[in-house]
């Protein structure tokens, strides 16, 4: 790859990481996912916005030189995740002359986690703004998308915003732009769920901000560009509004049938009544493909046989998961089964915390289901549907 113009003086300079697979050692990549770096060139200054994972930053310094890039006046660090810093200890000894353009939270972590010296930083506050010469860069702060020292930048004169991890979408293609809607709305919902989700409320309030500003063009920091914002824009509306689906995620895991039998005899009884249902098999799922799901489910139904004394530890994991992306789920329910006891129930309700929902009687049973089990499964069905209509989105 070379630079990608994207305007007169205004050049794509980041990297693709075609066969990445992981992310944080924790969030599944199917499609890989690009570190997009940009290039402004002022009639006076040039400068840099943000810069790659340092083990693609020798294709990224190839980037800018094939833009000839002697002088670099100033980087820009909208975030300090090192996906998107960590080649900016190489640029600062690259480009001496370079600054590195931060608010004071984000300095202070690059120099922790960069050991970029003091002296190299310029500090600036939120609607700070930077002569390029005939262009102008303001910074927006927008702490929690998703660390606390995240800001974003306005390019006035052209109506680019750069968002850093804002609208990305971990998906590499040789698009620059969102062409594939269906492909990009897909991988952005699922980094929205997996990066974005518990900040949910957060970004509300961030979207209502950037109304007072015309947008153009949205170049994120993963992911093809948006030159139609409002596709992201009205997605991002969605997922963050408090509006749920009729839909029931039932995350499961069984060892010797007794608990997949629940789980079937339950998808069939929701299907029966309207509902919308989604069961992840926790040893064979992506757990993205989880999260995904929670970004708009009305209500959440963990599925787990007892090991020992508590829950199997795959549903543990998925609990805890679900609990840590804080979706905007209203209700809650746990079934499954035991041989001769334990708090499987216990421990999962005491692992949901950070979920403002509604229990639902859980069904914990005793070995292999029977008559009466599959009618309190039924009854629990009967029960989602009363709820859902109690939030008027069933019928
Ligand atoms: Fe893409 Fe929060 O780093």
């Amino acid at each position: 790859m070379s630079a990608r113009k994207i305007k007169d003086g205004v050049y794509w300079v980041g990297t693709i990481h075609w066969d990445r697979r992981l992310f944080d050692e924790l969030i599944p990549l199917p499609d890989g996912t690009t570190y997009n770096a940009y290039l402004i060139k002022g009639s006076n200054k040039t400068v840099l916005i943000d810069s790659v994972d340092p083990v693609m930053e020798r294709e990224h310094v190839a980037n800018l030189g094939s833009l000839h890039v002697d002088e670099l006046h100033y980087i820009i660090a909208n975030h300090a995740e090192q996906d998107h810093s960590g080649g900016i200890r190489r640029l600062v000894d690259t480009y001496p002359m370079a600054k590195v353009v931060t608010n004071g939270k984000c300095r202070n972590m690059l120099i922790d986690l960069l050991h970029i010296p003091e002296e190299k930083f310029v500090v600036v506050e939120d609607n700070d703004t930077l002569s390029l010469g005939d262009r102008t860069l303001e910074f927006i702060t927008a702490p929690w998308v998703h660390w606390p020292e995240t800001m974003l930048t306005y390019l006035r004169e052209d109506k680019i915003l750069f968002p850093c991890d804002l609208f990305g979408s971990h998906l590499a293609t040789s698009d620059l732009y969102a062409f594939d809607e269906a492909r990009v709305y897909e991988s952005a919902k699922r980094y929205y769920a997996e990066i974005m989700m518990p900040f949910r409320t957060v970004i509300q309030k961030h979207l209502k901000r950037l109304e007072g500003y015309k947008i153009e063009i949205i170049a994120p920091s993963h992911g093809p560009l948006h030159n139609k914002p409002s596709f992201i824009i009205d997605a991002y509306r969605d997922w963050t509004s408090d509006i749920v689906k009729n839909e029931v995620i039932l995350p499961y895991v069984s060892m010797h049938g007794s608990t997949e039998a629940m789980v079937n005899h339950l998808i069939a009884a929701l299907i029966k009544r309207g509902v919308a249902v989604k069961p992840f098999n926790l040893t064979k799922t992506d757990i993205g493909e989880l999260a995904i799901s929670l970004v708009d489910a009305a209500t959440i139904v963990i599925a787990a046989p007892t090991v020992l004394a508590g829950p199997h530890p795959a549903a543990v994991y998925a609990t805890y998961l679900a609990n840590l992306l804080r979706p905007k789920t209203k209700y809650a329910s746990v079934i499954g089964s035991f041989g001769w006891g334990g708090k499987m129930l216990e421990q999962i309700t005491g692992m949901i915390g950070n979920l403002r929902v509604e229990l639902i009687t859980p069904v914990i049973i005793k070995g292999h289901p029977k008559s009466a089990d599959y009618l309190a499964l039924d009854a629990l069905a009967d029960t989602i549907v009363e709820k859902h209509q109690a939030l008027g989105i069933s019928k």
